[in-house]
């Protein structure tokens, strides 16, 4: 499946005129219980004032957005670089909201995405990506296969969609020295 999936970064048009379809990702997702940002219930404004805010982020330069899209052109799957950093940190990059439709998934449409973001931090002159993610979920092993190396666990740090504490685990990529 993975290959009839198309990965491409959004332009900033691009990207507004993607939020209504962005917004169902994340809504599925959520509902499928992952940690997100975001508290059940789910709703629709919630999910789409969000993604505006992220086109914003794009139409600044802040951030690149990334999707994968099937074979009939709809969103499946989508993931972040933050690129705006402090001036002390310009080659550093975070990856942020990977997200893929339960329809969607074990399929490799995650590790494309991950692959893409790779080439894409590099373009942008970021060789030390970092990120957060729910420790003990399914995605500790997508970015550890992926060449990530874990950095630690700080527990209790956020709530998961129905209000249960859970550990954030931060992993990092040093692009540098990788081929
Ligand atoms: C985590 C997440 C992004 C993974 O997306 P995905 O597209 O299913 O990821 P992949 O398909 O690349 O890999 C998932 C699993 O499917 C397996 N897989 C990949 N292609 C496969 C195929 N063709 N056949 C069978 N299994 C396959 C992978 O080996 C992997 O196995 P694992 O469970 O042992 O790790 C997805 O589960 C998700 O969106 N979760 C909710 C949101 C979330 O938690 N995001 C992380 C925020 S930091």
């Amino acid at each position: 499946m993975s290959d009839s999936v198309t990965v491409r970064r959004l332009t900033p048009a691009e990207a507004a005129e993607s939020v209504g379809a962005l917004a169902e990702v994340l809504i599925d997702c959520v509902e499928g219980g992952a940690s997100v940002s975001f508290m059940q219930p789910m709703t629709e404004a919630k999910a789409t004032g969000f993604w505006r805010s992220v086109a914003d982020g794009v139409a600044r330069g802040e951030r690149a957005l990334l999707v994968a899209e099937n074979g009939d052109a709809r969103i499946v799957g989508t993931v972040q670089l933050v690129l705006a950093m402090p001036e002390n940190q310009p080659h550093r990059a975070e990856v942020a909201k990977m997200l893929v439709h339960r329809h969607a998934r074990r399929r490799g449409v995650a590790q494309r995405l991950m692959q893409a973001i790779d080439a894409i931090a590099r373009g942008e002159g970021k060789t030390l990506l970092a990120l957060d993610t729910v420790t003990g979920g399914d995605a500790e092993r997508l970015y550890a296969r992926a060449g990530w190396q874990r950095a630690g666990e700080i527990p209790n740090y956020a709530l998961m969609p129905d209000g249960v504490l859970c550990g954030t685990t931060i992993f990092f990529k040093d692009l540098s020295a990788q081929p």
